[in-house]
């Protein structure tokens, strides 16, 4: 069964779905993206996904194509038509297409691309990966300075996760001027030996992750300590945690670090406490 998916307004199966192929999110990256997860076929954290799309357009000067409710339903329909119970939604917006290639924006009433389609993922959040975490190694980070705005310019990231598989390992933390920044696409944690959740704080130089929002807003909740600094991976390799967060991940543990495993190199407690919260509250107020 080819997937429902939709593009500029309309619902159509996959393989009749189309985009010109001078769209400048084809021809230069021009475009913005969220990936909101689904669980029991509700949508997590709709509201976080469309401020941060929100944002990222803006910052872009880029228009929106559509409202929150209009986004809202669009999301509950594929989710309808593809009988989505577990898995992901994936939204691009660009800057569209004014019929050639010009690194000048087109003129500002040329219509944005706009395009979303589902993944079915069963069992999103049993992935019994989270029951042996991650292995990762550490890159260089060569990204741009503008990693606040989610934008399809993806290529490093994707980079960065080739080098991790090569290295039969499953992701990639990248590293700026000593500290560690992000995951190729998550955000980064650590938990010292005194039991603080420590995470680089929210600046251009990261993605303003949705589930570190929730996560961290959680973790205080629970009177557990957050700092949110920079940290290195020396430091990373002595912790007594360390985790990831995404929309995709959720609350994944890391448990070796560039051939070391942290502590013992078993799956942390408070990572998976962290999941285990994250998860049963954000099911309750999923939409
Ligand atoms: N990635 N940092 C980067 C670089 C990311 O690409 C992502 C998300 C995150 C986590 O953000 P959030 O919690 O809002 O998902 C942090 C998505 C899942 C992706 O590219 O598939």
């Amino acid at each position: 069964m080819p997937r429902t998916v939709y593009v500029n307004g309309e619902y159509l199966p996959e393989t009749e779905a189309r985009v010109s192929i001078f769209d400048r999110g084809f021809l230069f990256a021009d475009g913005v993206y969220e990936v909101t997860s689904v669980l029991d076929g509700k949508l997590i954290d709709f509201d976080g996904h469309a401020a941060r799309l929100q944002r990222s357009l803006g910052e872009l000067q880029m228009a929106n194509p559509t409202t929150r409710e209009a986004l809202l339903e669009i999301h509950r329909e594929l989710v309808r038509r593809n009988d989505i119970t577990d898995g992901l939604i994936y939204l691009q917006v660009t800057r569209g297409s004014d019929g050639d290639r010009d690194f000048v924006f087109p003129a500002e009433d040329t219509p944005p691309t706009i395009v979303l389609f589902t993944q079915d993922k069963p069992g999103l959040a049993d992935n019994p990966v989270a029951r042996k975490g991650f292995k990762i190694i550490s890159i260089e980070d060569q990204r741009w300075a503008r990693r606040d705005i989610k934008t399809v310019q993806l290529l490093y990231p994707s980079m960065g996760k080739m080098m991790a598989k090569a290295a039969g390992c499953d992701d990639a933390w990248m590293v700026e001027d000593g500290f560690v920044t992000e995951g190729t696409s998550n955000n980064a944690y650590i938990v010292t030996q005194d039991g603080t959740i420590v995470t680089r704080q929210l600046s251009n130089d990261i993605l303003h992750g949705i589930t570190r929002a929730a996560v961290l807003r959680f973790a205080r909740e629970a009177q557990i300590r957050v700092e949110e600094r920079p940290f290195t991976i020396e430091e990373a390799q002595a912790a007594r945690e360390a985790f990831i967060t995404s929309a995709s991940a959720f609350v994944m543990p890391v448990v070796e670090i560039d051939g070391k495993p942290v502590s013992d190199g078993n799956v942390g407690k408070m990572a998976t406490r962290i999941r285990e919260i994250y998860l049963e509250e954000m099911r309750k107020a999923a939409v």
